[in-house]
């Protein structure tokens, strides 16, 4: 059986996936800010081990656990939003088989909480300063 992994090209595909979303993700009207002076290498590097370890490759992810990667950040659901929908654009623009790209996008939805449920008290201390 093909795993999504092999159907988007192994490690260079995923790679070549998030290299692009994030290009467009630091240059982002609504997003972009939350990204000033952050390592995007780092970011592309950490996240390309993650996603291949879900999408069935045997690469392992050895950053911080999600909800403490961005517990920092003032993320909203919008921002979330934003994301996954310029991955759902760039998975289709690369023309990633469909099947590989549902397992993606999918997973990625389930990680809507572990992402924004740390956030809750960054997003205090924002409306604190306001
Ligand atoms: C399912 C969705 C997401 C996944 C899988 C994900 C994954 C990751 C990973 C693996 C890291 C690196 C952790 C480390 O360096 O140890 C990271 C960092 C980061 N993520 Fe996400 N992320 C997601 C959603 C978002 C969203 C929606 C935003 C903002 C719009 C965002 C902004 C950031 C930023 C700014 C960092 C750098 C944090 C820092 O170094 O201080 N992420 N993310």
């Amino acid at each position: 059986m093909t795993t999504p992994y092999e159907a988007i090209g192994g490690e260079a595909g995923v790679r070549a996936v998030l290299t692009a979303l994030y290009d467009r993700l630091f240059d982002d009207p609504i997003v972009g800010f939350l990204f000033e002076g952050k390592d995007r290498e780092r970011i592309v590097g950490q996240q390309t081990a993650f996603t291949c370890a879900f999408l069935g490759g045997s690469e392992r992810y050895t950053g911080k656990p999600l909800p403490e990667a961005h517990a920092a950040l003032p993320l909203l659901p919008g921002h979330f939003d934003r994301r996954h929908w310029l991955l759902k654009q760039v998975l289709e623009e690369r023309g990633v088989p469909e099947e590989a790209r549902e397992a993606w996008l999918r997973v990625d939805e389930g990680l809507r909480g572990s992402v924004l449920g740390a956030g809750e008290g960054a997003r205090e201390r924002t409306r604190g300063q306001g």
